[in-house]
Formats: structure tokens, C-alpha cells, sequence
């Protein structure tokens, strides 16, 4: 059902200020590859940043609030800057032929998180309850998001995609560092014997608390996906 449609060929040129856009050469149906390499290139633009669309660069990201509501542990991340995300890489693009459902897994290499944590609950096997900074350093993620897409007249009286709901499925595939500072209200004994239980047990501690970061993430990737949208109609990426 998912055949694939064409996608996406997009440029943004910023030259003396000006924003322009531009095709690109135009993919062939089902030529997944000229698909994928120009989604690639419009994801780097949005990923860097476009000014004039009011897209902010996306590697530092910054997120304000983040909050994990699981059945066992409650947590929230404030003020979070995440680093490196300009090295992922994004594969397998699928938009629906029916431009409802839109598919894409991203390869994270390293996110380096530092923000300000509260937390209480149970990790697992531990019990653990603190405030204070935090760092955390991920291996590699692979990420797929399987979003939904509306399809609806812009201002410009054209029709234009938006990026919807989506669902995650994250895999974390290499060891995870964690550097909660202040847990227990500054006892170390409790709060080393926590990180180093979450430093070893880092795939299931992942598993657990996971979601709502890459929820948060992407919400605000999809955001920044959807600026662009917004400004480049749906007849200029499809070709017939
Ligand atoms: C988490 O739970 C709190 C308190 O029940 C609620 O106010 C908040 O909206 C919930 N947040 C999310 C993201 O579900
Ligand atoms: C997050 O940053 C804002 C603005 O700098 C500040 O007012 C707020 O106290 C910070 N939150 C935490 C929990 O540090
Ligand atoms: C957890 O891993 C980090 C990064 O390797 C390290 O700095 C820290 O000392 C470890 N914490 C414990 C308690 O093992
Ligand atoms: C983490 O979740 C993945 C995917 O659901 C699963 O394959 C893996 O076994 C889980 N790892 C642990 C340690 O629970």
C-alpha cells in the first residue's frame, strides 16, 4: 500500500539575503533513491537552518520543557540543549500515494543532552528521586517515524502538505552515559550506585525512558518540516 510516490525536490537558495527556491532535477516515480537523495538535501536545509522561513537551526535544538509521564518514574527536563543532531542521517523516505502517511527513519551517530532534570520514581530496579543539572551522551539511535499527513489549501490558494501525528520506534544500538547530578539530594553513595546501574543497564534504562525525549525532538523537527511546507506548494514536489 505504501507504493511510494514521488518526492521531493527542493532548494533553497539563499543568495544576497534574498530567499529564492528551485527544483531540482525531478525524481521518476518509485525511483527510491532520487527520492531519498533529495529529501536528504532538504532535511540538511531545514537541519541548518532557514532565516527567511523562520526556520531555526536545529543542531544545537533547544527544548524548553520536557516531561516523561511513566507509569513508574515521572521526570522533567528543562531548558535541554541537544547537540549533534546535524549528523544524522535520514533513509528509507515513503510518502503514501494518497499523501496520508509519511515514513522516514533517522540514524543518529551521537545526541549530547544537557539541560536541568527532576525526577522521582522508580529506574527499574532502583529507586531514584533528585533535581539538579544533567548530561547524558547516546550512542547511536535509530529512529522511524511513521507520520500522518493533511493535505489542505495554503494562503496561497495551493495545496500543501503538514506533517501530523506521528509514532515512534527508537532503538538505542550503542552504550549510553548518564551524569544525573544532585540525585538524592546530593548523596553520592545513592546517587553513583543509580548511574552506574544506568550506566551499564543503559539499553533497558533507554527503553524505558526514552519516548518522551524523541516525541519532543521530533515534534519539533516536524515543526521546522512544516515551515517549509507551508511556503513550498505540493504541486512543486510532484512530478506526474
Ligand atoms: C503529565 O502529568 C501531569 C500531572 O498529571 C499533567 O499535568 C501533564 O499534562 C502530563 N504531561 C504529559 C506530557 O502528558
Ligand atoms: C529555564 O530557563 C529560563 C529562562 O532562562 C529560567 O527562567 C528558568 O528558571 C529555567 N528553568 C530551570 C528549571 O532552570
Ligand atoms: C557513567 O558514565 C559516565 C561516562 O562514561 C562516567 O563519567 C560516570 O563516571 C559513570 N558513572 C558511574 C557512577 O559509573
Ligand atoms: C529494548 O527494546 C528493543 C525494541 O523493543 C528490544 O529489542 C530490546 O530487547 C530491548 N532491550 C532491553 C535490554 O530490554
Amino acid at each position: 500500500m505504501l507504493r511510494t510516490y514521488v518526492f521531493l525536490l527542493v532548494a533553497l537558495y539563499c543568495s544576497d539575503g534574498v530567499l529564492s527556491k528551485s527544483l531540482i532535477t525531478p525524481c521518476k516515480i518509485e525511483d527510491g533513491a532520487c527520492i531519498e537523495k533529495s529529501w536528504i538535501a532538504a532535511s540538511e536545509q531545514i537541519i541548518q537552518g532557514i532565516p527567511e522561513l523562520g526556520i531555526e537551526p536545529a543542531d544545537p535544538l533547544f527544548i524548553e520543557k520536557i516531561e516523561g509521564n511513566l507509569s513508574t518514574l515521572k521526570y522533567k527536563y528543562f531548558n535541554t540543549t541537544i547537540v549533534g543532531y546535524k549528523n544524522c542521517r535520514i533513509s528509507d523516505v515513503k510518502v503514501s500515494n494518497d499523501f496520508k502517511n509519511y515514513h522516514y527513519e533517522l540514524n543518529i551517530p551521537e545526541l549530547k543532552l544537557h539541560g536541568m532534570y527532576e525526577m522521582a520514581g522508580r529506574l527499574i530496579s532502583m529507586s531514584v528521586e533528585g533535581k539538579g543539572e544533567f548530561f547524558q551522551t547516546t550512542g547511536n539511535y535509530k529512529i522511524i517515524v511513521d507520520a500522518e499527513l493533511k493535505v489542505a489549501p495554503g494562503d496561497d490558494g495551493k495545496l500543501h502538505m503538514a506533517i501530523g501525528d506521528f509514532k515512534l520506534k527508537c532503538y538505542p544500538l550503542t552504550a549510553i552515559h548518564f551524569d544525573y547530578r544532585n540525585l538524592f539530594n546530593g548523596d553520592k553513595d545513592l546517587g553513583d550506585a543509580v548511574l552506574k546501574f544506568a550506566n551499564e543497564s543503559w539499553e533497558e534504562v533507554a527503553n524505558l525512558t526514552q519516548d518522551p525525549v524523541f516525541e519532543a525532538i521530533i515534534t519539533k523537527l516536524n515543526e521546522n518540516a512544516n515551515k517549509l511546507l507551508k511556503f513550498v506548494p505540493l504541486e512543486e514536489f510532484i512530478i506526474n
